[in-house]
């Protein structure tokens, strides 16, 4: 029987790239599949818990039930959602692919092509979602108790080398836990399995062996279980 220790708990989850706009019919995109952050939020949702789903650009995904779903297409607007509804989250999961860029200016018009060679894109860099949670929470905007969650894609030649930027990464967002995928040749990036390690604000480093995103869900939110266990203990 499936364990319903999330019973209650408010999670939002954000997934799936975001498609930063050149014209009206270009965009910058990437090739997150969004299937992490859903099988997050659809085993949260099984766990009991009450689950808000930020979904970006997906690949064929069915919304997973008994989750409520919004849509949003630029980083732009994920910001938006993500600091207004994490005020009623006790989790927050950044599982998407946010762009680092965007382009400065979105045409009125179809971009055309000219003689003199391929227009100049100028690009601009996009707020850090998950780093703006986090000195929201630490401003006192969100609740202190919230718990944030961040991704890290990695490539590496070795393990360790992956670990090493992820352990970095950690320090920087300040998040409370931190998935770390190692990325390149086949792995994560629309695939259905997944590996790497979940590392924690305190310095606990639980290693994910290769297996279904379905697993790898399980594995985070028991993760984030035992950090929202932590909180009613002290
Ligand atoms: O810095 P990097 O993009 O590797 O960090 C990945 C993590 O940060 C993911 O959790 C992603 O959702 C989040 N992120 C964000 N806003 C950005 C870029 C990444 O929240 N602009």
């Amino acid at each position: 029987a499936l364990v319903r220790d999330l019973e209650g708990v408010r999670v939002l989850v954000s997934a799936g790239g975001t498609r930063e706009a050149l014209d009206p019919v270009r965009y910058l995109g990437n090739r997150s599949s969004g299937k992490q952050g859903y099988a997050i939020a659809r085993a949260a949702a099984q766990r009991g818990a009450q689950v808000t789903l930020v979904a970006g650009s997906v690949s064929g995904l069915a919304d997973p039930s008994a989750v409520e779903v919004i849509r949003i297409r630029t980083a732009a607007e994920l910001t938006t959602e993500m600091l207004k509804r994490a005020h009623e989250a006790d989790v927050v999961v950044m599982a998407a692919a946010v762009a680092d860029f965007r382009p400065v200016t979105v045409a009125d018009a179809k971009i055309k092509k000219n003689d003199t060679g391929p227009a100049p894109i100028e690009l601009t860099t996009n707020p850090d979602i998950l780093r703006e949670l986090v000195s929201a929470r630490h401003d006192g905007a969100l609740d202190a108790q919230t718990v944030i969650v961040g991704f890290a894609a990695e490539t590496g030649d070795d393990h360790g080398g992956v670990l090493d930027h992820g352990r970095a990464k950690l320090a920087r967002k300040g998040c409370d836990l931190l998935v770390v995928n190692a990325v390149g040749e086949g792995k994560a990036f629309g695939t259905d399995d997944n590996t790497g390690w979940i590392l924690t604000a305190d310095g606990q480093e639980t290693a994910l062996p290769l297996g279904p995103k379905t697993l790898m869900a399980s594995r985070i939110l028991d993760a984030v279980a035992s950090v929202l266990g932590d909180e009613r203990c002290s």
